[in-house]
Formats: C-alpha cells, sequence, structure tokens
C-alpha cells in the first residue's frame, strides 16, 4: 500500500473514500466543514438518522453523496472531540482499515486535521495511521491455491492536513518501515513449520543483507556451535531432524567503534515440548514459537530501509525441538558456552536452553545494549493476556527507553521483577542451575527472566516475553508483527542520544 500527503483540506479531493472523522459531543468536525452545503446536509442527515454516534471505533460508509467529490464518504468516529485518546484512535483507525475491505475502494483519503490525541504530534498521528491500515490490509495467501485468494482493494491512501504536511511525512515513512517490518515478521510467523526451520530463516537472513553492504549475515552450523561449546542451544534440537543455526546479522549505519545495540530472538521454529510432550490441542500455535526471532528479522529489515546511523546487531537462536530417540531427557545435564551448567528437568522450558548459549555469545559484541525477545512462557499469557509484553531487565536506562517506546507506539510491555527471592528457585541439586523454578508454574514468566539473568551479567539488558503478544490463536488467528513497532522505535532513541 502506498501512502501520499497532501496539503490540502478535503474538498477538492478525487477519491474513491474520503474518510473524515465525526464526533460524540461536536459532531462534525472542521474538515467536514469545508465541504460543499449539499454534501455537508448529507453528512447532517447521515448522523441525524443515528446509525453512528460519534463512539471511537464506530463506522459509516455513505454512497451516493451528490455534488462530493469522493465516491464514498467514510464517518469515522473518535468519540468526544476534546477527549480523544490514543486506544480510541487506534480503534477507530483499525475498524476504518478494516470496514474499507469490504468495498471495492482502491484509494482513500483520510483528513487528519481534527485528529488531536493529547500532545501527540502530526507525525505521531501518521505513524498510527499508516501501521493500522497496513496492519488491516494484511493477508498471507502464500498457501492457498489460486482460486481462493482475499483480495484488498485498496492500493493508496493519502493523506490530508492542512497544518504540517513534513511531519506527517516523515511519520509516513517511519510508519511504513515499522510497517513492512510487522508484515516480514507476521509472514515468517505464519509460514508453516515444514516450510519455515532453521535452515529456511537462516536463507531468509541471506536474504536480507544481499545487495545490502551495510548489513553482514553470519550463519553457525551444529559443528561451529559445538566447538564454541553451546551445548545448551544444540541439546533442543537434539531430537530433530532439521540442524539447529545461529544467525548472526551485523548491521553497520555508524561508525565501526560505537557499540551495537543488539536484539536476540528465540527461533523455535516448532516446540512440541520434546520429550515433555505438550497436549494435543492446539499445538499448531507453537509453529509461533519462532515469533521472537521474526520481530528481530523484521526490526532489522525496518532499520535497514531507515538507514539507520547506528550499529545494530540481530542474532536468532533457531532450533525445532522434537521428540525422538535422540532427544534430550529430562534430568540431562549440559554445559552451557558461559561454563554454567544447567539440568534440563523439562525439556518444553526450551527457548531459555537456546537463548542462553546466544546471550553468551553476544558478549563479544561489547553491546551498548541487549535485548531478547522471545515466546517464553505461557505463564506471561495468563499475567498480562494478549495486550502487553512481558518485560525484566537489570538495567534502568534500558527499562526507561523501553517503557518510552512502548508508550509511543503503544505496543505496550509491563515490567516484573527479578528478585533474589525468585532466583533461588532455580537451585538445582546436581547443577549449577535447573531450567524451571522449582516452585511449579509459580511466577513461570519470572523464574524463566531468572534462568536468563544468569546469562546477561556483561551487559545492559532486557528480555521482553512476547508469549501473549506476538500472535494470536482462536478466531483471529495469526501472527500480529509485535513487537517490531517497540523495537524499531526503541533504536530510533538510541540514535539520538
Ligand atoms: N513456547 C512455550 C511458551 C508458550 C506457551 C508460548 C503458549 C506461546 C503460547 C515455551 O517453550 C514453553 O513451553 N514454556 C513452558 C515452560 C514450563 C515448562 C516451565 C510453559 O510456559 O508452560
Ligand atoms: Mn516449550
Ligand atoms: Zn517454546
Amino acid at each position: 500500500m502506498d501512502f501520499k500527503i497532501k496539503k490540502a483540506t478535503p474538498e477538492k479531493f478525487k477519491t474513491d473514500a474520503l474518510i473524515l472523522p465525526v464526533f460524540e459531543d461536536t459532531t462534525l468536525g472542521t474538515s467536514a466543514a469545508t465541504l460543499s452545503a449539499t454534501t455537508k446536509k448529507a453528512l447532517e442527515n447521515a448522523l441525524a438518522q443515528g446509525d453512528i454516534k460519534g463512539k471511537a471505533g464506530e463506522v459509516q460508509i455513505l454512497t451516493a453523496v451528490t455534488e462530493s467529490a469522493a465516491k464514498r464518504i467514510v464517518l469515522m468516529g473518535l468519540g468526544k472531540a476534546t477527549e480523544q485518546t490514543e486506544s480510541g484512535l487506534r480503534k477507530a483507525l483499525a475498524a476504518t482499515a478494516s470496514a474499507l475491505k469490504s468495498t471495492a475502494a482502491k484509494d482513500a483519503a483520510l483528513a487528519l486535521d481534527d485528529i488531536q490525541v493529547g500532545e501527540r504530534d502530526a507525525h505521531w498521528v501518521a505513524r498510527q495511521a499508516v501501521e493500522l491500515f497496513e496492519a488491516a490490509a494484511y493477508t498471507f495467501n502464500a498457501f492457498k491455491s489460486k482460486d481462493n485468494h482475499k483480495l484488498v482493494s485498496l492500493k493508496k491512501v493519502t493523506l490530508l492536513t492542512t497544518t504540517d504536511p513534513k511531519a506527517v511525512e516523515q511519520g509516513a515513512v517511519i510508519g511504513k518501515a515499522i510497517a513492512n517490518g510487522m508484515n516480514y515478521a507476521r509472514d515468517l510467523g505464519n509460514t508453516p513449520p515444514n516450510v519455515c526451520n532453521p535452515s529456511y530463516l537462516a536463507q531468509e537472513a541471506r536474504k536480507l543483507s544481499r545487495g545490502c553492504p551495510t548489513l553482514t549475515t553470519k550463519i553457525l552450523d551444529e559443528k561451529q556451535m559445538a566447538e564454541l561449546g553451546m551445548n545448551s542451544l544444540l541439546s533442543v534440537g537434539n531430537g530433530s531432524d532439521t540442524p539447529s543455526k545461529l544467525i548472526i546479522m551485523e548491521y553497520k549505519g555508524g561508525p565501526k567503534s560505537q557499540p551495537p545495540h543488539v536484539l536476540v530472538g528465540k527461533g523455535i521454529t516448532f516446540d512440541t515440548g520434546g520429550i515433555s510432550l505438550k497436549p494435543a490441542p492446539d499445538m499448531d500455535a507453537m509453529k509461533w514459537d519462532m515469533c521472537g526471532a521474526a520481530s528481530v528479522f523484521g526490526t532489522m529489515q525496518a532499520v535497514v530501509e531507515m538507514k539507520l546511523p547506528m550499529n545494530v546487531v540481530g542474532v536468532v537462536a533457531a532450533a525445532e525441538n522434537m521428540p525422538s530417540g535422540k532427544a534430550t531427557r529430562p534430568g540431562d545435564i549440559v554445559t552451557t558456552m558461559s561454563g554454567q551448567t544447567v539440568e534440563i528437568l523439562n525439556t518444553d522450558a526450551e527457548g531459555r536452553l537456546v537463548l542462553c548459549d546466544a546471550l553468551t555469545y553476544v558478549e563479544r559484541f561489547k553491546p551498548a545494549s541487549v535485548v531478547d525477545i522471545a515466546t517464553l512462557t505461557g505463564a506471561i499469557i495468563v499475567a498480562l493476556g494478549p495486550f502487553a509484553s512481558g518485560m525484566m531487565s537489570n538495567d534502568e536506562a534500558v527499562v526507561a527507553d523501553l517503557q518510552a517506546a512502548a508508550d509511543y507506539t503503544q505496543d505496550k510491555v509491563w515490567r516484573l521483577p527479578l528478585w533474589d527471592e525468585y532466583q533461588a528457585l532455580l537451585d538445582s541439586p546436581f547443577a549449577d542451575i535447573g531450567n524451571i523454578g522449582n516452585a511449579g508454574p509459580k511466577a513461570g514468566s519470572i523464574t524463566a527472566a531468572c534462568f536468563l539473568s544468569r546469562f546477561t551479567k556483561a551487559y545492559p539488558w532486557a528480555h521482553l516475553d512476547v508469549a501473549g503478544s506476538a500472535f494470536n490463536g482462536g478466531a483471529n488467528k495469526g501472527a500480529t508483527g509485535r513487537p517490531v513497532p517497540l523495537l524499531t522505535e526503541y533504536l530510533l532513541r538510541q540514535v539520538k542520544s
């Protein structure tokens, strides 16, 4: 989808669909006021009929509006004009973009002038609009036979503003890079696990760096990982016929000597649980156990697209967790790359086993910060549902930046503690640490993060548990592309400082 910016009021703008904000209190806004008397009358009549009350998320599409340059006028409810909220605007944009999918409109124009959410500027509004329109138009048809495609007609959206076209333009450019990154992450997540295996992810990384001099890709195979002592990572893929990979993508947009920010993604391309086998219902959802990795790919792509003047390293720990005669057993003890030994009590707690060695590996970059992203625990879904990613960290500055980025993008996070009391739950009688907490499922997300924290002492670090936010189960099944907006904004903020 293309986004254009035009400094204009909407009355003369020729479009298949003109999107006009309407409000709960004052009904029509200033953009509507510029329209012809007949058109305005038609809008007032529609509002008087009461099909739309102006609440955030309400949408009404009017056709056959005479004397209008627009073929359709889409009324987009935004709530009370003076009380517009981030969540209200996001709901409205998503509902509008989604309503347009059931029309044949090929292009649309969105009147921005009446949108004012607190102190948020035009740049922010443009970013939200681009992200939400792109998200609504997303389809994943690669595995549908030809005649079975859902097609979206909308190809172009013009953002109409009279105030600050420059800010809108810049917001749209960044929004587009983020949306592209999200779509990429969603595609990787949704690709079935018989196709998207560790080698497939390695190929994707090679593809990303092809023809891109600022990005170099390195793939470590099992033999190279064994030489480095990554026995914990390797133990996860033992039962699989498809070999594990460590994927390293180095983006050099800043001065050579500048320490990079590092992203580390959990790339379990399918998680059966291994010998600690998961129950059958909904096991297909475990193809999304590489969504942390997918968000690293999506963010790296956005960084390349925006040509950020900084250094970023993306690392993906890719493996498939399968049961077999060669699989790791509960009770096995492995020595990690760090030298610490781990008693594997539950082979289904495999994410931390691949991440710990990747987190030791990245010490070599002397990172400015490390953020790992993982669909790590079911417990985080119990705690936060789909709305926020869990965040745990050893560094207040990283926490502050992630929180600010989450607030700005509305790709939300919520922090959980890593207190010593929780650390003690990882004690093992036979090894340095157990791979699950010995309080059973209690504080499962925190004990998982405590495990990771044993491997991240050398740098400022945060862990994002995205098991609830990176994909949806149920009726609206699919990868969400989160937390690409959060990670990209986090990196953008490191450029400025
Ligand atoms: N990939 C799962 C976590 C998960 C569950 C992600 C549901 C998305 C939806 C992870 O590898 C796992 O199995 N975690 C276990 C840990 C337990 C064995 C300590 C869990 O959450 O049950
Ligand atoms: Mn698991
Ligand atoms: Zn898993």
